[in-house]
């Protein structure tokens, strides 16, 4: 099913349903990593690069963003989008979540700044991803001590907003991802300062916390 994110990769901006429904998920998880001006970020499983913005705004031009994801098309588009933005402090891996090497992300951080990042993202991929423990596993081992997590990601909605579960299925179904994966429960079991929001009838969650 993740051949949508190589065949696709040209329509996704204009048929992810951005403005309408997700693009309140990602401007929350980035407000809950807490970035500061010349902070470190991965964005893992970034396709096309819609979280750069929000990202690069809060880490500023001496701070550094990378985005890793499989599929080269998804990353052409993301290439694109840095090259019309100008933004110099954006770099890109091209890798599968579970198995990349940590050297990798070590090798795109600036000198001064170690060799792990100081906030790790994820938004709308985990739940996509065949499966997303290990790639969780990478995340951890990319991050500093006491480093922020965030990660974004889908469910079928609740209460009232059940009646838009049949749509929900149909959307994600075409995007691969797995409404039962709940990848966000990893950091609500291993971190403190953990901070929550629900969005869009619950369909949207969004679990940010302190990786001790
Ligand atoms: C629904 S898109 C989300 C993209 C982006 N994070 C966003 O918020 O728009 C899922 C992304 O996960 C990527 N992906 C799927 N499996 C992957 C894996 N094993 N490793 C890295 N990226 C993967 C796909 O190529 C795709 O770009």
């Amino acid at each position: 099913m993740a051949n949508v994110y190589e065949t696709g990769a040209r329509f996704y901006d204009a048929l992810s349903g951005e403005r309408i429904i997700y693009r309140a998920g990602r401007e929350r998880g980035v407000a809950l990593l807490n970035l500061r001006p010349g902070d470190t970020v991965l964005d893992l499983g970034c396709g096309t690069g819609l979280n750069f913005d929000l990202l690069v705004r809060a880490v500023g031009p001496s701070g550094r963003v990378i985005g890793l994801d499989r599929s080269p098309q998804m990353l052409k588009v993301a290439r694109r989008r840095l090259e019309v933005k100008g933004w110099s402090c954006v770099r890109l891996i091209e890798a599968d979540a579970a198995s990349f090497d940590p050297q990798q992300v070590a090798d795109q951080l600036p000198a001064d700044s170690g060799d792990r990042v100081d906030a790790v993202f994820s938004s709308y991929a985990m739940s996509v991803f065949d499966d997303w423990r290990p790639a969780w596993e990478r995340m951890r081992a990319v991050l500093r001590p006491d480093g922020r997590a965030a990660i974004v990601d889908m469910q079928l909605p609740s209460g009232a907003a059940r009646v838009f579960s049949p749509l929900v299925r149909f959307v994600t179904a075409v995007g691969g991802a797995n409404l039962e994966a709940r990848p966000w429960t990893v950091i609500e079991r291993h971190a403190v300062d953990i901070q929550s929001s629900s969005l869009r009838g619950g369909h949207i969650r969004v679990v940010a916390g302190t990786i001790p």
